[in-house]
């Protein structure tokens, strides 16, 4: 029997795994390979991934992986394609579907997420090359007086219409609207206006009758800007975060997978955990979705050496194992 939507999404956020973002575009990938001095080649970006994709036991803790267009298309030096390294690990492959944040007209310095144009065939193909779920990433910057609404609603229309055209491909989508931690603002100001992307993008899910069962979301935590003087701690961050996502998601929506956005990868992890460990019902699986706070560490120790392979992996085995922890709010 195939699996629905809903078994996938379910599948995604199983207690104690969650998912590793590694869907870096060229450009993207190029930033993190200039910060470790290793060119941006096909084969680097190959061995990179095929890298964290090997690591021994991540199956244990990871449940699924986004991957770049490239990345599905590729095999590793042996000849192996990565999507089959993945599936024979027990972990299920997705694909970034979105075209980038494009600069929003009429509104400098704000920005709405481009691809919809092809986006039935290309989500059609992304299925025959074995990916079960999508993303498609919007974000929102919180300035004087934005987002604005124009903002919110353009990327809110965007997102459902990237779901309905995922699930009609039979591909889970994840939604990701991320307000991004940058700017001085306080925490207050993070809470109010995720609660207004949240409730913006799940009228128009709504609108468009999106299969709620069937999708994931990716949000942002609510957090201090990155440049507030002062910093939430550990339990504010994961109370307003819950309390925020309690007005905001039904509770039909299987799982929300957190994108970590710049904070370090034990802060990232700590939250998660304070979250899980508030001992209140919640509707939904809170797990992760990490990039950089999964990929930091083995990024930095592989440094593009063969050599260093097995302190790589044990490092993004590190992270991938406290974060799997983290869902069953039982990190220590
Ligand atoms: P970060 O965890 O590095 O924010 O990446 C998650 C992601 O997929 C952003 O789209």
């Amino acid at each position: 029997m195939s699996q629905t939507l809903s078994d996938i999404a379910k599948a995604l956020v199983v207690d104690g795994k969650g998912i590793l973002a590694a869907d870096e575009s060229s450009p993207t990938i190029k930033k993190r390979f200039d910060g470790i001095g290793v060119e941006a080649t096909e084969d680097n970006r190959r061995d990179y991934r095929t890298m964290l994709f090997t690591s021994p036991d991540a199956g244990r803790y990871i449940s699924g992986v986004i991957l770049f267009d490239e990345t599905l298309r590729q095999s590793a030096a042996d000849g192996t394609p990565l999507v089959g390294i993945l599936t024979s690990g027990g972990i299920i492959p997705g694909i970034k579907v979105d075209k980038g944040a494009k600069p929003l007209a009429g509104f400098p310095g704000e920005k709405v997420t481009e691809g919809l144009d092809g986006l039935r065939d290309r989500c059609a193909e992304y299925a025959q090359l074995g990916a079960k779920f999508t993303k498609w990433r919007a974000v929102y910057t919180i300035g004087d007086d934005g987002p604005s609404a124009a903002c919110l609603t353009a990327n809110a229309h965007a997102l459902a219409r990237y779901a309905a055209i995922a699930q009609e491909a039979g591909l889970v989508p994840i939604v990701e609207p991320e307000v991004l931690m940058d700017g001085d603002h306080s925490i207050d100001d993070c809470q109010v206006v995720s609660e207004e992307v949240l409730r913006t993008v799940f009228a128009e899910l709504t609108i468009q009758e999106i299969e709620l069962e069937g999708m994931l979301l990716k949000p942002n935590m609510v957090l201090s800007g990155a440049d507030c003087p002062e910093q939430a701690g550990v339990e504010e961050v994961a109370k307003r975060t819950v309390q925020t996502l309690k007005r905001a998601v039904p509770a039909a929506v299987p799982g929300i997978v957190f994108l970590s956005g710049g904070q370090s990868d034990e802060v990232a992890t700590l939250h998660l955990n304070a979250m899980n460990k508030l001992g209140e019902q919640l509707p939904w699986q809170l797990s992760f979705s990490y990039g950089r706070a999964l990929q930091a560490a083995p990024l930095k120790a592989w440094a593009g050496k063969t050599e260093n392979l097995a302190t790589a992996q044990s490092a993004f085995l590190e992270r991938a194992k406290a974060n799997g922890a983290a869902t069953l709010g039982a990190y220590a």
